[in-house]
Formats: C-alpha cells, sequence, structure tokens
C-alpha cells in the first residue's frame, strides 16, 4: 500500500519515535582512539600536528595522561603509534623491548589497567626508506621483501605483547602476516592476544596528515606494491577472508568514508568484528570545513560515526573519539 495509506513521515513525528525506532546505535564504548607517542618529547611535552588541529605528538607522560582521559570518558580503547628518535634499514626499533610503544603500554597498562591498549605493527615509523617492511634487490630498483618483513612483523608483535597490549593490530600489507604472527603469539605464551587485522587497507590520498604526523612517508616511490588498490572492491573481501583463516580475530577496512560499500560486503562475507578507521584525512577535511564555518563540526561527526557503525562497522577507529565521547554523554545527560 503506497501513499495515502502509507506514510513514511508518522514514525518521525517525534524524538521518542524516532528513537523508538533507531536501527543503529553509537556507543563511547565502540571508539578507539589513535595516539602518536614520540620518543623525543621531553617530559610532558605535547607538539601540534599542523594538519590535525586536536592531535599532539605526545611525550610518555603525556600519553598516560590521554589514555587517563580516553578511560575517564569511557573509550574502549587506544591505538598507539611510535615515533621513534631513531630509525635504520630495517626498523630495528619496531621491535625494541625499550622501544617507544614498548614503554608507552606499559606505562599505560600501569596507570589505567582498564583501559584496552591496541598497537599499531608496521615498520614504516621506524625504517629510514618509509616503506611497511625491509627492502630486497638493488639499490636502484629495490622492492619490499614480503617474507623477510612477516618475520620482523612478527617479533614486532610478540614485543608489544610482552610489554602488556591488550591487542595487536598489523597494518603493514604484507602477505601471510596474520598466521605469523599468531604463531609467533601462540608460541612465546599469548595464545590470549587477540590480531586486529588491517585486512582491506587501501593504498590512499586519505593517509597524507598521518604521514606527516608519523614522518612516514616512503622515501621513494609509493605504497601500491603492498596496499590495495581504490577500484578493488571483490579483493577487498578477499583479503578479508585470508586474513580469517590465518586466525585473525577482528577484520578493518581503512580507511572508511568512502569504502562503506566494503565494510558492508566484508560485514556480510565474515562472522567476525569488523573496525572501521576514520583516518587521518578524513578527520582533517571535517576539522578544515568545521573551521572555515562551512559545517557543524558535532552533528557532522557524528552523523559519519553513526554511518560507519550503520554500514557494519562494530567498531570505529577515529581522531574525533574523545569529542565524540563527550557528544554522547551530553546527549544521554
Ligand atoms: C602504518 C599506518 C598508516 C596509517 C595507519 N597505520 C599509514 C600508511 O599506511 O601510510 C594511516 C592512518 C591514518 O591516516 O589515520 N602503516
Amino acid at each position: 500500500m503506497p501513499y495515502p495509506q502509507t506514510r513514511m513521515r508518522r514514525l518521525r513525528a517525534s524524538a521518542r519515535l524516532r528513537g523508538l525506532v533507531r536501527e543503529t546505535e553509537l556507543r563511547c564504548g565502540q571508539l578507539v582512539l589513535p595516539l602518536f607517542v614520540s620518543e623525543t618529547q621531553q617530559a610532558h611535552a605535547r607538539e601540534p600536528i599542523a594538519t590535525m588541529p586536536g592531535v599532539e605528538r605526545l611525550s610518555l607522560a603525556a600519553a598516560v595522561e590521554e589514555a587517563g582521559e580516553a578511560a575517564a570518558l569511557g573509550l574502549a580503547a587506544v591505538m598507539l603509534f611510535g615515533l621513534p628518535a631513531e630509525k635504520d634499514a630495517r626498523g630495528s626499533g619496531a621491535w625494541d623491548e625499550h622501544g617507544v610503544v614498548q614503554l608507552a603500554v606499559r606505562a599505560i597498562k600501569q596507570a589505567v589497567p582498564e583501559l584496552l591498549v591496541i598497537t599499531d605493527v608496521c615498520l614504516c615509523e621506524y625504517t629510514e626508506h618509509g616503506h611497511c617492511g625491509v627492502l630486497a634487490g638493488d639499490g636502484a630498483t629495490p622492492t619490499v621483501d614480503n617474507d623477510a618483513s612477516v618475520e620482523l612483523l612478527a617479533r614486532t608483535a610478540v614485543s608489544h605483547a610482552r610489554a602488556g597490549a591488550d591487542v595487536v593490530a598489523p597494518s603493514d600489507m604484507m602477505d601471510g602476516r596474520v598466521g605469523a604472527i599468531r604463531e609467533e603469539l601462540d608460541g612465546e605464551g599469548f595464545a590470549d592476544t587477540p590480531i586486529l587485522a588491517y585486512s582491506a587497507k587501501f593504498a590512499s590520498a586519505f593517509y597524507g596528515p598521518f604521514r606527516e604526523a608519523a614522518d612516514s612517508t616512503p622515501a621513494f616511490g609509493d605504497r601500491r606494491s603492498y596496499q590495495m588498490d581504490p577500484a578493488n572492491g571483490r579483493e577487498a573481501v578477499r583479503e578479508a577472508l585470508l586474513d580469517v583463516q590465518e586466525g585473525a580475530d577482528m577484520v578493518m577496512v581503512k580507511p572508511a568514508l568512502a569504502y562503506g560499500d566494503l565494510i558492508a560486503a566484508v560485514k556480510r562475507a565474515t562472522d567476525l568484528p569488523v573496525a572501521a578507521y576514520n583516518v587521518s584525512g578524513e578527520y582533517a577535511m571535517v576539522k578544515a570545513a568545521a573551521a572555515a564555518g562551512c559545517l557543524d563540526e558535532r552533528s557532522t561527526v557524528l552523523e559519519i560515526l553513526t554511518s560507519l557503525r550503520r554500514a557494519g562497522a562494530d567498531t570505529v577507529i577515529t581522531y574525533h573519539a574523545k569529542d565524540a565521547a563527550r557528544w554522547l554523554a551530553q546527549e544521554r545527560g
């Protein structure tokens, strides 16, 4: 029965009615706040990141403060990215027991034990050349060596688990790294540490501000030989299913805003929890538009985060997490 018997507006007449039939809920316990922890920042220092207003490079002590704030706001977790004082060809700072992420995990778990700490597992912040793995080949045409990188990534994940990480999240896009990390974790006594796999991670222009923040822009070439082609959707599902076979506990689609179709497709294809990463460029766009008076920041952010949940994300990783938690608390208020 179409109009006039059917009137879609009946259930939109009041806030209570709309609330009664709302399909998607956004809770702060589903949000993860990424943090940049810098080895070169002293004491309680924080250094602003120009392209990401409100996001800072944090000293260890400042990262602990930020984690405390995240926990107080009811956020689920922080996700740590390390900015080491020194880089080398192999990215050895990534698996250093006294590396910046390992120190930060220990300090945060000690100060705020109830907050989950997820660690990003990758080499790009630690290699001189800025690629996500180690290089092979002669100087003229280097390539990223998959299998050699996988071994180092597994070592990195174990060092994070040993420091107390609740979840490890490989973002490198090497083949077979989820299986190798699972095997290594199990062998080292970390059978209960979950893996959040960056399964469908695209070679995206939306990572620009992150690379400035983390000083991880590749010194030559780009990441298209390991990150996915933004044109490929079926391949994203295949990547996710492979990670499921290799033992992933959660899978991720990244970026988020231009990839809602793939969040939905991956959700349909697996029984695993799905995470969406609302990345740095997506954050920067909203902040810039809001600062220019083009958008209302609060309603825009809540609409974006809700849309990612509607697409199928169980968990959303977002630089807006603290603001969103405050706004959600006011709404409930
Ligand atoms: C590291 C990594 C990147 C991001 C998360 N992990 C950068 C990249 O792949 O170049 C991007 C996150 C963001 O843009 O917010 N491999």
